[in-house]
């Protein structure tokens, strides 16, 4: 059955009305046309779904909406400023050229926010470990490191 549910979507409240357990992937793609986080297996294997949670990165294919009331939730279009500029991250996910098809880059790009917010400098080993759920079938992940080494650097540098 519908119910009212409050979210609070990239630092703004939205109200919605839909079942409890919907999954809030559909709800952000559907409801809220916020359509960064992608639909790849919907079993929580392979990361293209991903979110950020309270900073945390999460798969959002199986997550009850009702289980993410009170959380801050974050989406790929939420990283950018307010001005328009790109996240540090995404800049340099365009600058090293880590994408082909693209379809797993909003979990790379929101695995990696998630890896640097907590680590600012991390190793390969910990990019390969912060990144290990994030499938991705066009092979970019040495490109990914890159890329996250880069945006270390620059928000280092910042
Ligand atoms: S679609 Fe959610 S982890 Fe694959
Ligand atoms: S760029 Fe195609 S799946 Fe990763």
């Amino acid at each position: 059955m519908k119910t009212s549910i409050a979210l609070d979507v990239n630092g703004e409240e939205k109200e919605i009305n839909v079942s409890p357990d919907t999954p809030l992937l559909y709800v952000l793609r559907n409801n809220l046309q916020l359509n960064g986080p992608k639909f790849g297996c919907g079993l929580e294997q392979c990361g293209a779904c991903f979110v950020l949670l309270d900073g945390e990165a999460q798969p959002s294919c199986r997550l009850p909406v009702s289980a993410a009331t009170g959380k801050k939730i974050t989406t790929l279009e939420g990283l950018a400023h307010k001005n328009g500029k790109l996240h540090v991250v995404q800049e340099a996910f365009i600058t090293e050229q880590a994408a082909q098809c693209g379809y797993c880059l909003n979990g790379l790009i929101m695995g990696s926010v998630a890896l640097l917010n907590k680590n600012s400098a991390p190793s390969t080993a910990e990019i390969k470990t912060a990144l290990e759920k994030n499938i991705c079938r066009c092979g970019v992940h040495t490109r990914a490191i890159k890329a996250v080494k880069r945006a270390a650097s620059q928000k280092n540098q910042d």
